[in-house]
């Protein structure tokens, strides 16, 4: 436990945090990876290289150093990255190579000495910091195994059926090698995918959502060509090849069984754990309006399956938004929008301000609608949203 003094030396090196904490992380990162290049088979090497972990890392520690007397207001996002951590493979021996490395870039970055006080409760707080999240790591990655059919770590994974969606989207279906049945996921999880890539000294570590709900069999995850593994996966696996997959994580699942409306906001590839929420929504009779943005030639990648997911529901709304429709209206039972997803679309759709609200797309995306939301008075708590780059706790800071 840490002694007041402690605590107080923590909160009172908050302002510094704030002010030069993506420069500590940064230098910590580098110096890291430079003694343990092995981590790049875990860490996204863009979102280290564009900043966007050290973002997030750097958020966290600022958050910690402002909450120290009451670490547990935090944790639902330490359950959030847990999620990521077991899905990345995070072990316990981890924590105190990146504990070392954070000690040493706060010597070198803040200028601290061995024995300077703030150093020392940092220390301390860091172990407790790290405590928390390996005893509740290892109790996720307890239950994984022990589900029907769970495994740790990764497990290889046959392209059954790869189908082009869009020019952008392509849907891989994964069944396991070994044929047993997948564990229960929740619609809106993601999975971790490692590619194999030629000339790469470690596998590249990426997080697809399942693009649809439980099947027993397969887990279908769309990709977007977007950059380097992406463009593998499109390119260069074929149905046959085999990919190592991890067990499904994430903490971005619908709420608690009730009647309240339920509002899916999506752009890009935003749309794939929108698939699994809208039809498990559908299913539990929940009263539900999904908005999409993409581009114009992506936007109606998944209509088909939305027409026969409103088909069942009678309380059901699925609105496709691309400022290049020639007009608004409905087609079938999906209705367009000739918008981008704004305020007044948001705004025309609502029922009484009320509802659960889940959020996916890019990091700007969702920044974005959640300061739009919050304008309009939504609740934070009633805000959910998972963003495809490692920014949760940034966003975080907008809620
Ligand atoms: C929980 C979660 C779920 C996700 N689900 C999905 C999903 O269902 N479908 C999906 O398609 N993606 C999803 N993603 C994103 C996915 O994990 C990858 O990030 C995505 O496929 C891009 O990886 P990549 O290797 O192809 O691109 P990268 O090579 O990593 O590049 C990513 C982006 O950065 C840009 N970039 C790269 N290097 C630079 C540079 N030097 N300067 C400027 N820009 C640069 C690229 O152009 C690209 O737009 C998810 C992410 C998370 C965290
Ligand atoms: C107390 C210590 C730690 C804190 C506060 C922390 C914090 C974070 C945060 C905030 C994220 C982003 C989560 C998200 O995207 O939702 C993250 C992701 C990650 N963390 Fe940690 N972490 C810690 C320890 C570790 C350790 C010991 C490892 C082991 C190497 C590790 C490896 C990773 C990896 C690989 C990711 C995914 C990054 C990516 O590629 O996008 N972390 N962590």
């Amino acid at each position: 436990m840490l002694s007041t003094g402690q605590m107080n030396a923590i909160q009172q090196s908050a302002p510094l945090l704030k002010a030069e904490g993506t420069k500590l992380v940064t230098v910590f990162y580098q110096n890291m990876i430079r003694q343990h290049p092995e981590l790049l088979n875990q860490f996204n090497k863009t979102n280290l290289m564009n900043g966007s972990q050290p973002e997030a890392l750097a958020a966290t520690l600022y958050q910690a150093a402002l909450h120290i007397d009451r670490l547990e207001e935090l944790l639902p996002a330490v359950k959030q990255i847990a999620h990521k951590h077991v899905s990345v493979m995070v072990k316990k021996e981890q924590y105190p190579i990146v504990g070392h490395h954070l000690i040493e870039a706060m010597k070198e970055v803040f200028g601290l000495n061995e024995q300077d006080d703030t150093l020392l409760a940092w220390k301390a707080a860091y172990d407790i910091i790290a405590n928390i999240f390996i005893a509740i790591e290892a109790e996720m990655m307890d239950e994984n195994v022990k589900q029907k059919g769970g495994w740790a770590d990764v497990k290889p994974f046959v392209i059954k059926k790869k189908k082009q969606e869009s020019p952008a989207l392509i849907s891989f279906y994964l069944v396991p090698e070994d044929e047993s049945e997948l564990p229960m996921y929740e619609a809106g999880q993601y999975i971790t995918v490692q590619a194999d890539m030629p000339g790469e000294a470690y596998v590249c570590s990426r997080q697809y959502s399942l693009s649809d709900q439980y099947h027993p069999s397969y887990y279908r995850i769309t990709v977007k060509r977007d950059g380097h593994v992406s463009t593998f996966l499109h390119d260069e696996m074929e149905e046959g090849d085999v990919l190592q997959v991890s067990m499904s994580q994430g903490t971005f699942c619908l709420q608690e069984d009730t009647k309240e409306p339920a509002y899916f906001i999506s752009a890009g590839s935003g749309v794939t754990p929108m698939i699994g929420l809208v039809k498990t929504a559908a299913h539990r009779n929940q009263p539900f309006t999904m908005i999409h943005a993409d581009r114009l030639e992506d936007v109606t990648a998944f209509e088909k399956e939305f027409e026969s997911v409103l088909a069942s529901s009678s309380h059901g709304r699925i609105i496709l938004c691309n400022e290049q429709f020639e007009q608004s209206g409905k087609g079938g039972l999906v209705e367009k929008a000739a918008c981008r997803i704004d305020r007044p679309i948001l705004q025309s759709v609502m029922r009484e301000g009320k509802g659960q609200f889940y959020l996916c797309g890019s990091p700007t995306f969702t920044q974005e609608m959640i300061h739009i939301l919050k304008e309009m008075g939504i609740p934070e708590q009633n805000i959910h949203f998972e963003s495809f780059g490692g920014q949760s706790m940034k966003e975080m800071e907008v809620v």
